[in-house]
């Protein structure tokens, strides 16, 4: 595996922390309360985006991370909503520079593909950066398998790599488990997945009456309406139970033991949410642990339909 490390060398964790929550549902003091316990965890590696919060998440990560830039993997995506054209990506790229108070970023995403912009566009324009230093390491987010391996073929056309991967991946969403982790082990890509908690689904607090983001967020509800989704969540909650383990360590360390995962994004709006997600770090999954887990969702049909002579 191409080994991912911080400016000082030290190896990137086995847990990223998301701030998109930070500048919404997670003021000044949320943010630097869970700063503070993802470090005292041993976490190295944070995420944001250009398009989180009007900027807010960028601004607020780059306070906290100042003093300790040069042991810090922070990584950040190029504008949503605008495409992939070169422009975007330049003005992207110096705004997000500017609100994160960094030179350097280490790692860059393409937040989604584009269909509108050439490769060839967007992967000179990352070139560029990785020439002069300004990033360390390319990546993709939201891309299909076939999607990431044209774009790796633009890519060495400019001597970069992709070298690491963002998919949304959980115990209800696993179309990654198809063809993204295995090109990613085969490829020698990192992946760094989003939503390992399905937004919070699979904390259980939905089956047990809560609410949260699924209530509030009209896309999260469409994206985790299906029944079965919090069957298999009230499921998960009742293992939690009887093995007096939360079931969001659960969901995170379930997420985390696949061979191709480098490391889950965990995020919340308190450090008191966030405890149980970073216990995941510590929380020993064996392996009939992980299949009774696994079965709680469908596992998705493979990629190919010869399956008869399966060995
Ligand atoms: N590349 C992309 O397109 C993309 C997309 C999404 C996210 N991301 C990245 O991935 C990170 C994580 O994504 P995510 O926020 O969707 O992850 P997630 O772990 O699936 O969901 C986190 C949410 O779950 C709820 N939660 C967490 N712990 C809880 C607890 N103990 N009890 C009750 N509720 C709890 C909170 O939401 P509520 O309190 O609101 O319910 C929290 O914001 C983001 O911060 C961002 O950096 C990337």
């Amino acid at each position: 595996m191409t080994a991912i490390t911080a400016p000082d060398g030290s190896l990137i964790s086995s847990l990223c922390f998301g701030t998109m929550q930070f500048g919404s549902n997670a003021d000044d003091n949320a943010a630097a309360e869970m700063f503070a316990a993802c470090r005292k965890a041993g976490l190295n590696f944070f995420d944001t985006a250009h398009a989180y919060t009007g900027g807010k998440s960028e601004t607020m990560l780059g306070k906290l991370a100042a003093s300790e830039r040069d042991k810090l993997i922070i990584a950040t995506k190029v504008n949503f909503d605008d495409g992939m054209s070169a422009k975007v990506i330049h003005r992207s790229v110096d705004e997000s520079r500017k609100r994160l108070g960094m030179d350097t970023l280490d790692i860059l995403y393409l937040h989604r593909w584009d269909d509108e912009v050439p490769l060839e566009e967007s992967f000179g324009a990352l070139a560029k950066y990785v020439e002069d230093g300004t990033a360390r390491y390319i990546g993709v987010s939201n891309y299909a398998a076939w999607q990431v391996m044209k774009a790796q073929t633009v890519a060495d056309t400019f001597g970069l790599k992709i070298a690491i991967l963002q998919p949304m991946y959980n115990l209800v969403k696993r179309q990654a488990e198809v063809e993204i982790l295995p090109m990613a082990i085969s490829e020698d890509i990192a992946v760094a997945p989003y939503s390992p908690l399905g937004g919070g689904l699979l904390t259980g607090k939905y089956a047990s009456g809560a609410t949260g983001r699924l209530n509030d967020v009209a896309m999260y509800t469409a994206r985790y309406g299906p029944r079965w989704m919090h069957d298999a969540a009230a499921e998960l909650a009742e293992i939690g139970a009887e093995l007096d383990v939360n079931p969001a360590t659960l969901a995170i360390a379930w997420c985390a033991r696949h061979p191709g995962i480098t490391a889950p994004i965990i995020s919340a709006r308190s450090a008191r949410q966030l405890s149980p997600s970073l216990a995941a770090a510590t929380f020993d999954m064996d392996a009939a642990l992980y299949a009774r887990i696994s079965a709680l969702s469908p596992t998705p049909a493979p990629a190919t339909d010869r399956l008869e002579e399966a060995i």
